[in-house]
């Protein structure tokens, strides 16, 4: 998605507003730009293509000036073009806007607009934004931001400058994220938090319909009507050096490492290790009103959605409570039969995903419990819910998803050992062994990952496939799915995930030596069916590549190459052996040269449905 920035104080602002541009880069984007006001004029850069070819032209000819907005672009109305990236103008060329989002009605806006004289230079809907400012500017930029703003619909998260209000960004907000930069004597205004992270800890999260006006002698909060508004200033605790790379070559690679930490920091304060009891106050939800919950709905999207679905099968296990999971984007569309004893959990790692968010507002509507598992505090999802369990995985820059999936999936863990425990179903026998080895994945997952160079060789060996399948079944499912769409998503190679039963009914046709199999096959229940699924696929020269734990000694007499993760208890297996399909695509993509860390029309959160 697009991602805007904005700084406002002593300092010149354009190595900020490049350096907060490279720390959006992951969002995704076509093209970027950058305005400041100097000597009572708008100065304007643009480029299309990535910010080291704005940092070129800028090296080039410099600009300066103590006030200024920046924007990465995610085309949506409008091809990539330099004419088409942000900042864009009015027709005086005195005020500019960037904009995150997609506003809806700007085609009869534009027309109205034109007929009124204005004249348009780019295909974009935000320059309707520009018009209308300039339209209704008498003096005040926040009030005439206000009033062109009441014309929009859609979803906008907008700032503007003008020289005509010297000294002043103006911020609004309805969707998309923005947040706001308290430093010293200096302010910030961004799509989130990591452009802001070097400089300042205080922020304030804009919410819907609200405005932020930076002076130079501070913040003021309004909502659309201009009334004041005084807002909770949060102290963020993520820090600068967590999002730079350390050494790793990708983000992606960096963050599959952290995984072991990750894990280790959701568990943190939430289980007893002595007494296995788990705690989870911090949701809000009561023992009491847990024990009343008698069905779980799972909502989310892409990965989140795929940590859903281990979820499903952690909580039903263990707390014997139906779930079922639901894709965001389609459960918008169901007929919303919800009762107050079912439980709606909304999964998002960015909190800010469009579809995850409109399903979430309509089950609120139609009267859910709602509790959301999110990673990023106080973002949009969250804030919404009734209830929240954050995930401890610090930011994650890469698009896909990885070290967030495994912190989903330990907030999941204890969501089921929470409802269990509250339904009295945590009866010593079976609980503490589970407890017990819940509280191992961290160790394990440092073992696989010292063997991650032997990923990489395997990965060698596979470059030359187009197409890949990935089977499992019970709770390899989910990791099935997952580890098909890391391939796809980075190395954009076809791999698709698919129910270890299901092979039968269709995609076996597949089969032949150019369509390798990835099966996950931990010792659990599924465990011999899916030893017969491997023998089908091989008796019709399919290629197989097992993760099997490594006291498994049947598998070698099974699949062709045999990747071993250490054992554990079945029910949490999806913790190790998600790790290897991670790699196995990390690799795949580095090798094919794809851009890792920001893999063409992806975003790393889909702010826009
Ligand atoms: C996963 O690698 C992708 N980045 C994508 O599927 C992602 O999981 C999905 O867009 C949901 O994002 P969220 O967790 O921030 O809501």
């Amino acid at each position: 998605m697009c991602g805007i920035i904005g700084y406002l104080g002593s300092k010149n602002a354009v190595p900020v507003l490049l350096d907060g541009l490279k720390k959006l880069e992951y969002r995704g984007y076509d093209s970027a730009g950058v305005a400041v006001i100097r000597d009572n004029k708008i100065q304007v850069r643009r480029v299309k293509g990535k910010i080291r070819d704005l940092v070129e032209s800028l090296k080039a000819s410099p600009l300066e000036g103590s006030c200024g907005l920046g924007h990465t672009r995610w085309a949506t109305h409008g091809r990539p073009s330099e004419e088409n990236a942000h900042p864009h103008r009015d027709c005086s060329g005195t005020l500019v806007v960037v904009h995150n989002g997609i506003i809806e009605n700007y085609l009869p806006l534009k027309e109205e607009l034109i007929r009124e004289g204005h004249v348009f230079r780019t295909e974009t809907d935000t320059e309707v934004i520009a018009h209308l400012i300039e339209k209704h500017f008498k003096g005040s930029l926040e009030e005439a931001v206000m009033m062109a703003i009441r014309e929009l619909e859609g979803a906008y998260a907008v700032a503007a400058m003008s020289v005509r209000d010297p000294d002043k960004i103006v911020a609004a907000k309805t969707g998309p994220p923005a947040v706001v930069g308290l430093g010293e004597g200096e302010f910030f205004i961004s799509s989130d938090i990591n452009p802001i992270l070097g400089y300042t800890p205080r922020v304030v999260f804009l919410e819907d319909n609200e405005m932020a006006v930076l002076e130079r002698q501070g913040v003021r909060f309004l909502d659309f009507q201009g009334t004041p508004l005084s807002k909770t200033v949060d102290h963020l605790s993520w820090n600068p050096i967590m999002i730079e790379k350390k050494g790793f070559k990708h983000f992606m690679l960096k963050e599959i490492f952290e995984q072991p930490q990750v894990i280790r920091d959701t568990l943190e304060g939430r289980i007893s290790q002595g007494s296995g009891k788990v705690y989870l106050d911090e949701t809000g939800l009561s023992p009491r009103a847990t024990k009343s919950i008698e069905r779980v709905l799972i909502i989310a999207c892409g990965t989140s959605y795929h940590a859903g679905l281990a979820g499903k099968y952690f909580i039903e296990s263990l707390a014997q409570v139906p779930v079922s999971v639901e894709y965001a984007s389609e459960y918008r569309y169901h007929d919303l039969l919800l009762d107050p004893r079912t439980l709606v959990v909304v999964i998002s790692q960015s909190g800010e995903t469009a579809d995850t968010l409109a399903a979430l507002r309509a089950i609120k509507k139609a009267g859910g419990l709602t509790l959301a598992i999110s990673n990023v505090v106080n973002s949009t999802i969250p804030r919404e819910a009734e209830r929240a369990l954050y995930t401890h995985a610090g930011p994650e820059i890469g698009v896909a998803a990885t070290k967030t999936f495994s912190a989903q999936l330990a907030a999941l863990a204890l969501l089921a050992l929470y409802l269990a425990q509250a339904k009295g179903r945590s009866d010593e026998g079976t609980f503490s062994p589970l407890i017990q080895d819940l509280l191992r994945v961290p160790h394990k997952l440092e073992r696989i990952l010292t063997e991650a160079r032997r990923l990489e060789d395997l990965a060698q060996r596979f470059l030359a496939f187009s197409h890949f399948l990935y089977l499992g079944r019970w709770v390899s499912f989910p990791v099935a799915l997952e580890g098909a769409l890391k391939l796809k998503e980075i190395s954009y190679l076809h791999a698709e995930g698919y129910a270890g039963g299901e092979m039968k009914h269709g995609p076996i046709a597949l089969i032949d030596e150019d369509m390798p199999t990835l099966a996950v096959v931990p010792k659990d229940r599924a465990y011999e069916k899916m030893l017969s699924n491997i023998s089908e696929i091989k008796a019709r020269s399919g290629h197989i590549l097992a993760l099997a734990f490594e006291d498994d000694t049947e598998i070698v007499n099974y699949a062709d190459e045999v990747i071993r993760v250490p054992a554990c208890s079945p029910l949490w297996s999806p913790f190790l052996t998600v790790v290897p399909l991670q790699l196995f695509a990390y690799h795949i993509a580095a090798k094919r040269g794809a851009d890792v860390d920001q893999p063409r029309n992806l975003a790393k959160s889909v702010t826009v449905e």
